[in-house]
């Protein structure tokens, strides 16, 4: 099993390019078997979970190849509809296939995805929506076997009482294989949605409204092979930026819009960093200790990201002065405290809230890896520390971020991965 260790203390500089967005690849992939021919996907990152997805579309019956950072699925031979229980054991986010199967085949067959490091992740919305849209859905066992009913799918209006990216995603892929008009009322508004519309566009598709509360789809429209730019991973930039303020100096992150992550920036910049912005870059510097700030409430976009709140956590762990978070999305996403107290960051829990209190700097020890984004806030923790970090658990991190080691690496980190 190996880990990475990391000796903190050493300012960062530089400039890196970040990978494509794993939440917004994910639905994309699945998108890609509403089109009955070859998609070129480019700025594809290479992570586990793309892989299991990539596993996912050649069992169904697709071809999927990838050469660097592009990915190749011709979804023409699609003959399966059915994943395996183990595949999505291993990626619960694979729901995100049922409205593609359903849109493309009329039927799907996939386990119910159980819950995961974050506590329970409920697909009611998911079901209720597509229900609606006219899919007969039975749950049996721990299966959820779906078709469309004998009048077949058709589009109306779908209200959701939480802004869900998941159902979102679901109902837009599922509503593009419905004859008529769909319109999500309600719907998230995450960056990765309006790429994922980006996608359907390009491939004729007619949808809009991304990026906003309501989106329609004029179902039914048959969808071409197209080629698509992946947008760049905004939480991963994120993580990088934090490294930075951890650790002082100065890093640029490219390839990402800065808007995508304007919560972020925003607490970066009153912790006493200071940001420059481009169309596609973030440029930070930080050269003080970093200060409390007013409190982080997590909340759908373009409120402050739940996937970034550890990894800000970590960075100001290690600073001066008191921030409150309140974790509002899922139930369980303070499992990185306990590691972060090993390092002897105070933090004190009480539900959601977590107090933080900065103690000036942060100290190595060996702490494991509780899942993705509580993992990189440890990596981030360990770059501003004093002395010497074992993260393990890497399995979590490679899930969601690539080569982060060799990236840091390049910034000046000295982190390298021991068996
Ligand atoms: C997506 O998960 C992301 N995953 C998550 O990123 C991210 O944290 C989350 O959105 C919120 O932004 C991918 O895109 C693959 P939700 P998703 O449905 O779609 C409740 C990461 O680290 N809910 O928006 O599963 C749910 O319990 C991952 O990259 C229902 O109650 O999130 C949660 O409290 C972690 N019923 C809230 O909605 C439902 O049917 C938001 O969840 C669906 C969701």
């Amino acid at each position: 099993m190996s880990c990475y260790e990391i000796t903190g203390g050493r300012p960062l500089s530089g400039s890196l390019a970040v990978h494509g967005a794993k939440n917004s690849v994910l639905p994309i992939l699945a998108a890609c078997l509403l089109v009955p021919g070859q998609c070129v996907l480019r700025n594809c990152p290479d992570l586990s979970d793309v892989a299991v997805t990539l596993d996912i579309l050649r069992l169904l019956g697709c071809r999927a190849d990838r050469e660097g950072d592009t990915v190749v699925i011709d979804a023409s031979a699609l003959s399966r509809c059915d994943i395996p229980e183990h595949l999505m054991r291993e990626m619960r986010s694979s729901v995100i296939f049922l409205g593609a199967l359903l849109a493309r085949l009329g039927t799907a067959e996939l386990s119910y995805p159980g819950g995961c490091e974050l506590g329970p992740r409920p697909i009611d919305l998911h079901l209720s929506a597509l229900r609606a849209l006219g899919a007969e859905i039975l749950e049996e066992q721990g299966a959820l076997v779906c078709r469309s009913c004998r009048e077949g799918l058709r589009g109306r209006e779908i209200c959701l009482s939480i802004p869900s990216v998941g159902a979102t995603e679901n109902i837009m892929l599922t509503a593009c294989g419905c004859p008529g008009l769909t319109t999500i009322v309600g719907a998230a508004r995450e960056p990765e949605i309006v790429d994922l519309q980006g996608f359907l566009q390009a491939a004729g598709a007619r949808i809009q409204g991304a990026g906003t509360s309501s989106i329609t789809i004029q179902g039914g429209v048959p969808l071409r092979p197209v080629q698509y730019q992946v947008m760049g991973d905004r939480i991963a930039a994120a993580t990088y930026l934090c490294g930075g303020a951890a650790a002082g100096g100065e890093v640029e992150v490219t390839g990402v819009a800065p808007d995508t992550l304007a919560a972020v920036l925003s607490c970066l910049e009153e912790a006493g960093c200071t940001l420059h912005t481009g169309p596609d870059r973030v440029v930070l510097t930080s050269c003080a200790p970093l200060r409390g700030i007013s409190p982080v409430r997590t909340a759908p976009y373009p409120g402050f990201p739940t996937d970034a709140q550890a990894i800000l956590m970590a960075a100001l762990a290690g600073g001066e002065g008191a921030t409150l978070f309140v974790e509002n999305m899922f139930d369980s996403r303070y499992r990185h405290v306990g590691e972060l107290r090993r390092m002897g960051a105070d933090i004190q829990l009480a539900g959601r809230a977590a107090m933080v209190s900065g103690v000036g700097r942060l100290h190595g020890a060996s702490v494991r890896s509780t899942d993705l984004r509580g993992g990189a806030a440890l990596v981030v923790a360990a770059l501003g520390a004093e002395g010497t970090t074992q993260v393990s658990g890497l399995h979590h991190i490679g899930r969601g971020y690539q080569a982060l080691d060799k990236n840091l690496r390049a910034l000046g980190a000295d982190i390298r991965r021991v068996p």
